[in-house]
C-alpha cells in the first residue's frame, strides 16, 4: 500500500547563510523524499524559514531595515541555495505568515483548555539603555570560573563552563554595552512538569510508530532517557516547565489575550512546519491537510510525519513539540532523523581556514552541487554521528567512483550504438545481467536508503559499478569494433552495458537526480520509477547521442573554495562540534544558537579606540581606470595637504571615475600607507555595501553641503 508521507527540514532562521553544515541534514531529507517518491509514495516535503526572536529583530534594526524586509531578502537566498542543491521542497514558507499564526493560536489555545499553561513572575536582566529583557546570549561579561573577559551569559568559551547569566562578573548589555539591571516580568510557561507530560514522553520517546519503526534513532532515544529519567527509579527526573512568551520589544505574535508579550521563537518555529504544509495545500487544493495533522484523522488516514533535523535541536523536537502536539490534541511525529555536526578535514568549521563554507560560495566557484550529494550520501549512515568532509577524500570518491566507474561505462558504449546500429540498442546478455536482476530482487538497496543508511547503499551500488565495468573491461567492445564479423557481439555487449548503466541510474537518482535527469534523457527512458518487475532495455529501443555526463574534481577547485571563504579578521563564535548531554540540555533552555547570536552583537570599543580613526573629508581631484586591475579605481584625493592622496579604491564596479572627480567624500587618513601592485595606496574611502559586499552595490559617502576637504569626521 503506498504510504502518504508529510516530510520535513529543520526551518533555518533568516538571518544567516546557508552553509555546508547546514547542508548535511537537507540532502539527507532530500534523498529519503526522492527514495519514497521512487517507490510511489505520495510525499510533501516543506520547510520554512525561522522568522521570529531577538537576534533577527535586532540585526534588522543594524541593517536599518525592518524585520520584515530583511526575511523577505533572505527568503529568496535560503530558497535559490535549496534549489541549486537540489533539495526540492513542495514548499518554502515563512513562520511570520498568517497560517503560522492561526496555528500557533489554537495549539496555544488548546494547551490552555488542557490546563497545560500557566503564569508565573520571573526575574531576568533588563538592558535599561534599550530598554528590552536580554537573551543570556546578549549578556556578556566575566566567567564567574575562570575569570575570562566577554564571555556569553550561558557558557564560556574559553573553560566550558556552564553557568547562569546572573552568575557573571561585571555583566554587560552586548547590545547597548549598559550594565542590566534585575526586573520582574510576568511569563507563560507550558507545564511540562505535569505528571501527563512526563507519562507521555517516556512512553513516545521510547516507542515505535504505526509501522512499527522507532520514532527515534537508538542514540536520540538514549540521550531522551537520561533526560527524562525512568518513572519511579532513583534519579527520576520531571521536566522543568517551558517559558513560552517574550517580553516586548520582541518580534515575533504576540500572544492572544496577553498585550506585550510574544511566543518565544521556538514555540512557533516547529508549528511552521503545519503552516508551510497548509500554505502548500492551499496552493495546490488536492491535499487533505486534516488527515495529516488532526490526531484521529492522521491515525485513521494512516498519514506519517517525519521530521529531518540536526543533534543540537533534538531537546525541542524530542520532548517540547511533540508534547505541544499531543496535548493540543493534533498528531505526533512518526519519526525524527536527526543527523550529527559537519566537520572539515576532522575539525569544527572555521572561518579563518576557510571551511566555514557558504552553499553559495560553494555554487558561484563552479562546483558542481552533485559532488557533494554524493558525498556526503556516502558517508550519512542513518545515525546521529558527525560527518567528516575529508576534502580530498571527497575528490577521491567523487573521481573514482562517479566519473571513473559509473559514467565510464556509457562512455566507452555509447558512440558504438550511435555510429554502428543506427542509435538502436540490441539484445542484452541474460547471463551479464543476472547479477543486477537479482540486487533489484533483494531490494537490499532500496532497504538501505529506507533507513537512510545511504553509505551502505552507494557502497552496494558500487559494488554493482565494479561488475559492469569488469564485463565491459572482459568484452572489450573497443577490440570488437575493430574485429570483423564480430557486428553482432559489439551489439549486445554495448546494449547489455547500458541496461547496467540504466539500473546504475536508478539506483543513483535519489541521490544525483540532475544526473539521472540527463542519462533519462539520453537513454530515452522517461522518468525511472524503482516498481514492477526487473527488465532489460528492449531490443530495437533507440537512445540519444550521448553527450558527457559530469566532470572531475580538480583540487584547485577546491582551493580556490577555501580560498573565498577564508576569513582573516577573528572568527566569529560558532557553534561547537560537540556538546555534552547536561550542556546540550542547558543550550536548549539557553534558547538561541550561538551562532545566531553571533550574527548580530558586535564586540564593543571605546571612545579612544574610535578616535583613533582619523577620517577626514577628502575632495576627489583625480580619478582613473587601472590598467589591469578589475576592481580598482585610482583616486587623487585632496584633505588640505601639500598634495593629494593617492588612493586605490575597490569601487569600480560601480562608479565611472569621471564621474567622481569634483565630489566630496570621506577617507581614513592614518591608514598605514600600502605598496600595492600598481604603487602606493595612502589611505582608505568609505563605502557601504551589503553584508557580503557583492550583491546590494557599493556607495562611496558624501558629507552635507558646507564641509570641506580636510574637516575631520568624528
Ligand atoms: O536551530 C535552528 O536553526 C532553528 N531555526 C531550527 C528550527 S526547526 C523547527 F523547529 F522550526
Ligand atoms: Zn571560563
Amino acid at each position: 500500500m503506498s504510504r502518504k508521507i508529510l516530510v520535513t527540514n529543520a526551518l533555518p532562521y533568516a538571518n544567516g547563510d546557508i552553509h555546508l553544515g547546514h547542508l548535511v541534514g537537507y540532502i539527507q531529507g532530500d534523498i529519503w523524499v526522492r527514495y519514497q517518491r521512487m517507490r510511489g509514495n505520495t510525499v510533501h516535503y516543506v520547510c520554512a524559514d525561522d522568522t521570529h526572536g531577538t537576534p533577527i529583530m535586532l540585526r534588522a534594526e543594524k541593517e536599518g531595515i525592518t524585520p520584515e524586509t530583511l526575511i523577505g531578502r533572505v527568503h529568496g537566498e535560503h530558497l535559490r541555495d535549496f534549489t541549486d542543491f537540489g533539495v526540492g521542497f513542495d514548499n518554502y514558507h515563512s513562520t511570520h505568515s498568517e497560517e503560522n499564526r492561526a496555528y500557533a493560536e489554537e495549539v496555544y489555545k488548546r494547551l490552555t483548555a488542557a490546563k497545560l499553561i500557566e503564569t508565573r513572575s520571573i526575574e531576568q536582566f533588563y538592558d535599561p539603555v534599550k530598554e528590552m529583557f536580554l537573551p543570556d546570549r546578549f549578556i556578556k561579561g566575566e566567567c564567574p570560573k575562570c575569570g575570562a573577559a566577554d564571555q556569553y551569559g550561558d557558557n564560556c568559551e574559553v573553560c566550558g563552563a556552564a553557568y547562569a547569566p546572573t552568575e557573571l562578573k561585571n555583566p554587560y548589555s552586548a547590545v547597548s554595552g549598559a550594565k542590566p539591571v534585575l526586573r520582574t516580568s510576568e511569563h507563560y510557561f507550558f507545564r511540562l512538569s505535569d505528571p501527563r507530560a512526563v507519562a507521555f514522553l517516556r512512553e513516545w520517546t521510547r516507542g515505535t510508530n504505526a509501522a512499527g519503526t522507532r520514532r527515534l534513532q537508538a542514540e536520540a532515544a538514549n540521550k531522551m532517557k537520561e533526560w527524562l529519567g525512568e518513572a519511579g527509579q532513583e534519579g527520576e527526573n520531571t521536566l522543568s516547565d517551558w517559558d513560552i512568551s517574550r517580553d516586548a520589544p520582541y518580534f515575533g505574535f504576540e500572544i492572544p489575550g496577553a498585550p506585550g508579550k510574544y511566543f518565544y521563537v521556538w514555540l512557533d518555529a516547529p508549528i511552521g512546519y503545519l503552516a508551510s504544509f497548509r500554505n502548500l495545500a492551499d496552493k495546490r487544493g488536492d491535499i487533505v491537510v486534516e488527515d495529516f495533522v488532526e490526531a484521529a484523522r492522521a491515525e485513521a488516514a494512516g498519514t506519517e510525519m517525519v521530521h529531518f533535523i540536526g543533534k543540537d535541536i533534538l531537546y525541542f523536537h524530542a520532548l517540547f513539540w511533540p508534547a505541544m502536539l499531543q496535548f493540543a490534541g493534533l498528531r505526533t511525529p512518526s519519526q525524527l532523523c536527526v543527523n550529527g555536526f559537519l566537520t572539515v578535514d576532522g575539525a569544527k568549521m572555521s572561518k579563518s581556514r576557510g571551511t566555514f563554507i557558504t552553499a553559495r560560495s560553494y555554487v558561484t566557484q563552479g562546483l558542481n552541487p552533485e559532488w557533494l550529494r554524493y558525498y556526503f550520501a556516502t558517508k550519512s549512515n542513518g545515525t546521529m554521528e558527525d560527518v567528516d568532509l575529508n576534502l580530498d577524500d571527497m575528490i577521491a570518491k567523487v573521481n573514482s567512483d562517479l566519473v571513473g566507474k559509473y559514467v565510464n561505462i556509457a562512455s566507452r558504449c555509447a558512440g558504438f550504438i550511435t555510429k554502428r546500429f543506427g542509435g538502436k540498442l540490441g539484445t542484452a546478455d541474460a547471463a551479464a545481467t543476472a547479477a543486477f536482476k537479482s540486487a533489484f530482487e533483494a531490494g537490499t538497496i532500496a532497504q538501505a536508503y529506507e533507513e537512510r543508511d545511504y553509505g551502505r547503499a552507494l557502497r552496494e551500488i558500487m559494488h554493482l559499478a565494479d561488475l559492469a565495468n569488469q564485463y565491459v573491461n572482459d568484452q572489450k567492445p573497443w577490440e570488437l569494433a575493430k574485429q570483423e564479423g564480430r557486428e553482432a557481439d559489439l551489439h549486445v555487449v554495448c546494449s547489455t552495458a547500458l541496461t547496467l548503466f540504466r539500473d546504475l541510474t536508478l539506483y543513483l537518482k535519489p541521490v544525483l537526480p540532475t544526473l539521472a535527469a540527463k542519462v533519462e534523457a539520453f537513454l530515452a527512458i522517461g522518468t525511472l520509477g524503482w516498481q514492477g518487475e526487473w527488465q532489460a532495455l528492449p531490443a530495437g529501443h533507440a537512445v540519444n547521442v550521448y553527450a558527457h555526463l559530469m566532470t572531475r574534481v580538480e583540487r584547485k577547485q577546491i582551493d580556490a573554495l577555501l580560498e573565498a571563504n577564508r576569513e582573516s579578521l577573528a572568527p566569529a563564535a560558532a557553534a561547537p562540534a560537540a556538546k555534552t548531554a547536561s550542556s546540550q540540555q542547558r543550550h536548549a533552555k539557553k534558547q538561541q544558537h550561538e551562532a545566531q547570536a553571533a550574527e548580530t552583537a558586535s564586540p564593543h570599543i571605546s571612545i579612544d579606540d574610535f578616535t583613533k580613526v582619523d577620517l577626514r573629508i577628502a575632495r576627489i581631484v583625480g580619478a582613473e581606470h587601472v590598467d589591469g586591475a578589475d576592481k580598482l579605481i585610482r583616486l587623487q584625493l585632496d584633505i588640505g595637504e601639500d598634495k593629494p592622496r593617492q588612493v586605490f579604491a575597490g569601487i569600480k564596479s560601480a562608479y565611472d571615475p569621471a564621474a567622481l572627480v569634483g565630489r566630496l567624500t570621506v577617507m581614513v587618513a592614518n591608514l598605514a600607507p600600502r605598496k600595492m601592485k600598481f604603487g602606493m595606496s595612502e589611505g582608505m574611502v568609505l563605502a557601504a555595501s551589503d553584508a557580503d559586499g557583492k550583491t546590494g552595490g557599493l556607495y562611496i559617502l558624501s558629507p552635507d553641503a558646507g564641509a570641506v576637504a580636510g574637516m575631520r569626521v568624528k
